[in-house]
């Protein structure tokens, strides 16, 4: 099986250097959040431009909770503007917004912004704009684990029933796509707890550039990776 020329469906992104790039100018590590608000604003307009089916973005980990609680009342706020900001936006691009993560254990204002923005949406028919929040991939295999232990002892599902079909069914989002191509800005060569279920043949691609820099042109530079490379899915060149 290959697709090579063919544009990647589904582009998951780890957007990582918001730190270090506030650090190498001077600024608070709040303002390279910021600019990484801004790089999220351009990356997805630009997917949902070239007709991705769906962009998937590592918005905060359950990793992310052990940050001084400061940086995480900046983060969940900037969540809130842009979840506010772009409801126009994300309306008038057709994009259709979602989370995936334990999203219920977010702050409620944040948790109330993210339904008001997804329930506005949920009629667009162009790119799925999801948010990994509160995400953790471990925790996303366990808690199908626990719902699949669950629906076995009432009856609703069997043993031999447990198969790599139903238990993506289980996962946060039973009709997500796997990532084609997962992006990682930053430099550094680890998958950090996402999508471990999900990215099983993701084809990987990694920057030096930091998340407020990363534009268009690195975005165009990634997916022309991307057409380069065959994927054989475990098979042999066909
Ligand atoms: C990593 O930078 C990035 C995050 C912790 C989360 C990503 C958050 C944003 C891009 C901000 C806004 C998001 C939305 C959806 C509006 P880091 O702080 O780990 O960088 P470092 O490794 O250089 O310290």
């Amino acid at each position: 099986m290959s697709d090579k020329g063919h544009l990647p469906s589904h582009i998951a992104i780890i957007m990582d250097g918001n730190g270090r790039w506030a650090r190498r100018k001077g600024f608070m590590r709040f303002r390279g959040h910021r600019e990484g608000a801004e790089s999220v604003r351009e990356i997805t307009r630009e997917c949902a431009k070239k007709h991705l089916k769906q962009l998937t973005l590592y918005a905060f980990s359950q990793e992310n909770w052990k940050r001084p609680q400061r940086e995480i009342n900046l983060l969940m706020k900037l969540l809130k503007e842009f979840l506010i900001k772009e409801r126009k936006e994300i309306n008038d691009n057709n994009i259709r917004l979602t989370a995936i993560g334990r999203v219920h254990e977010l702050p409620d204002d944040a948790q109330r912004e993210l339904a008001i923005t997804m329930e506005g949406s949920k009629n667009n028919t162009g790119m799925i704009l999801c948010l990994a929040l509160n995400y953790g991939g471990r925790a996303e295999i366990v808690d199908a684990a626990k719902q699949i232990a669950k629906d076995v002892r009432t009856g609703k599902l069997g043993l031999d029933e447990i198969t790599e079909e139903t238990f993506k069914q289980y996962l946060y989002m039973r009709d997500m796509p796997d990532p084609d191509l997962l992006i990682r800005t930053g430099g550094e060569m680890r998958v950090s707890n996402f999508l471990l279920w999900e990215i099983s043949y993701t084809e990987l691609w990694v920057t030096p550039v930091l998340w407020p820099d990363f534009k268009k042109a690195h975005l165009e530079e990634a997916i022309k990776d991307y057409q380069r490379r065959e994927r054989r899915f475990g098979g042999i060149r066909g």
